[in-house]
């Protein structure tokens, strides 16, 4: 088998895959590696196509030209799919990778115990360019510190990465990222715990554009709760049930405080609650359990209602039993009523989980 597998995302990167491509195979070559590498192309307009041709002639390069799809995440998925190297490598194509440290990761990660490496901007010996503004050393310092429930790595967020590929096939049939963190998903779903990195200079782009809009870092934070609540399941869907859970608390109250200056207050009282139903219905379609907001919006709400319903009634019996049956709760009424709302609550997300928002 081939010992590694180089894949290249680009779009729009003519000018610098022909200084990138030489620069890696003399790496290549220098250090002795065995290796191809797959660059992966989304039908770029600016010939990048016809530079691969002309470089494939002298270089162990193959294309792979995307015509329908876009998206640097399932460009990368698309190279280790086409890989067959036992080593998988991504880097950009902007040279803000150095090609020479290709060797190092590659040595790392044969080490028996590692099974994920970063080229790393953020340990020692690291560091990202000279012309960074504060606007952006914060926006990436905040962006991986968001990552922290996932990884200790002090750089997963980088897209200079190497992995085995024994752990690429373990996770491929649940990857499912969203924008340009594929270093991170492949980390977090293929269970990788022992990641080493591996100190590099990061330097800005010469030719062409960053693609990293506003809106790839605003998908960043959806992938973020993919992420969240593939790695922590029903303890995410909970905590994020029970959040959503407080504001409908507070639309039930603006909603009584608005109503009862002209409604008498037994209607108004069932409007408010009636409201905050319905939006704690939508906010959990659509954030918690977003997995099914594509079911029938009716026949899930009629669900919800009456898994709403059971979890009132669980909460009223448990809080009737515990002040009638003990002593000890006979004068702590609130404290019984809490934890009537606790298991009525526990009972109306089982039944959501489980039944309203099924899989
Ligand atoms: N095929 C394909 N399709 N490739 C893409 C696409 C796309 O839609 N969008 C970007 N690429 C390629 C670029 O051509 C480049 O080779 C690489 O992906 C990185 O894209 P840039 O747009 O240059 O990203 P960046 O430099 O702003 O961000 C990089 O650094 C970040 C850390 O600062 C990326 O590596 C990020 O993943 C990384 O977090």
């Amino acid at each position: 088998m081939l010992q590694l597998s180089i894949i290249i995302p680009t779009y729009c990167e003519a000018e610098n895959l022909t200084v990138l491509i030489p620069r890696v195979n003399h790496a290549l070559t220098d250090a002795g590696l065995d290796a191809e590498i797959i660059v992966v192309d989304d039908d770029s307009p600016d010939g990048t196509i016809q530079v691969c041709k002309e470089l494939a002639e002298n270089f162990p390069l193959r294309l792979i030209t995307r015509k329908k799809e876009r998206g640097l995440s399932t460009a990368v998925i698309a190279g280790l799919d086409a890989a067959t190297g036992d080593i998988l490598l991504v880097m950009d194509a902007d040279l803000s990778h150095p090609p020479e440290k290709i060797p190092e990761l590659v040595s790392a990660l044969n080490q028996p115990q590692t099974d994920f490496v970063i080229g790393s901007r953020y340990i020692e010996g690291g560091s990202t360019d000279q012309s960074w503004g504060w606007f952006r050393k914060w926006n990436s310092r905040v962006a991986t510190w968001l990552s922290r429930p996932f990884t200790k790595a002090s750089d997963p967020l980088a897209g200079f990465f190497a992995l085995k590929r024994q752990s690429f096939l373990k996770s491929r049939q649940i990857l499912n990222p969203v924008g340009y963190k594929i270093g991170l998903e492949l980390i977090v779903k293929s269970r990788c715990q022992n990641v080493t990195e591996i100190p590099i200079d990061f330097a800005d782009r010469v030719a062409g554009t960053s693609k990293l809009s506003f809106k790839e870092q605003l998908r960043y934070l959806k992938h973020l709760k993919r992420l969240f609540d593939f790695k922590f399941q029903n303890y995410a869907y909970f905590l994020q049930f029970a959040l959503i859970g407080l504001t409908g608390v507070f639309v039930n109250l603006q909603m009584l405080a608005l109503l009862s200056n002209w409604m008498i207050s037994p209607i108004a009282v069932a409007l408010a609650i009636w409201t905050s139903m319905s939006t704690n219905f939508l906010l959990n379609r659509n954030i918690t359990f977003s997995y099914a907001k594509h079911a029938p919006i009716l026949k899930q709400y009629l669900r919800y209602c009456g898994s709403c319903l059971t979890g009132a009634i669980f909460n009223w019996l448990t809080t009737m039993v515990l002040s009638r049956s003990f002593q000890f709760f006979e004068k702590r009424i609130l404290l019984a009523a809490f934890i009537g709302i606790l298991v009525g609550m526990g009972f109306n997300f089982l039944l959501c989980r489980y039944l309203v928002f099924s899989k």
